[in-house]
């Protein structure tokens, strides 16, 4: 049901950021969420998100090109993987929040821990 996350999605609150026509595939959206920045992709039909801030120096992710799964950050280059927020190559060596994502009648939902 959800997509590979190394967030639990058992316990998470999901929040509706946008309908499902709003991010058309191979588009991203880029939202923030109680001061938590994140950016949604549509890869292939199929809903990923991942906080905006890579793990290597702070610097925005989001804008980054991306090739299949992975994304590289526009800065200096270390890609992750949008499935799973892991971190693939350097200069990161820590991955990034990817948050578990849902589409509830046409509305993605994106999954934020609870406190
Ligand atoms: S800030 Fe992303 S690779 Fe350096």
């Amino acid at each position: 049901m959800y997509n590979y996350t190394q967030i639990d999605p058992d316990k998470c609150e999901f929040v509706a950021i946008a309908g499902v026509d709003e991010i058309p595939n191979g588009e991203r959206l880029f939202v923030e969420v109680d001061q938590e920045f994140i950016v949604v992709f549509n890869v292939a039909g199929n809903y990923y998100a991942i906080a905006d801030l890579c793990s290597h120096d702070d610097g925005p992710l989001g804008d980054g090109e991306i090739e299949e799964y992975e994304i590289a950050c526009p800065r200096h280059g270390a890609r992750f993987d949008v499935r799973s927020g892991e971190a693939l190559t350097l200069p990161a060596v820590e991955g990034i929040p990817a948050y578990p994502v849902r589409v509830i009648e046409d509305q993605i939902e994106v999954g934020f821990p609870l406190e």
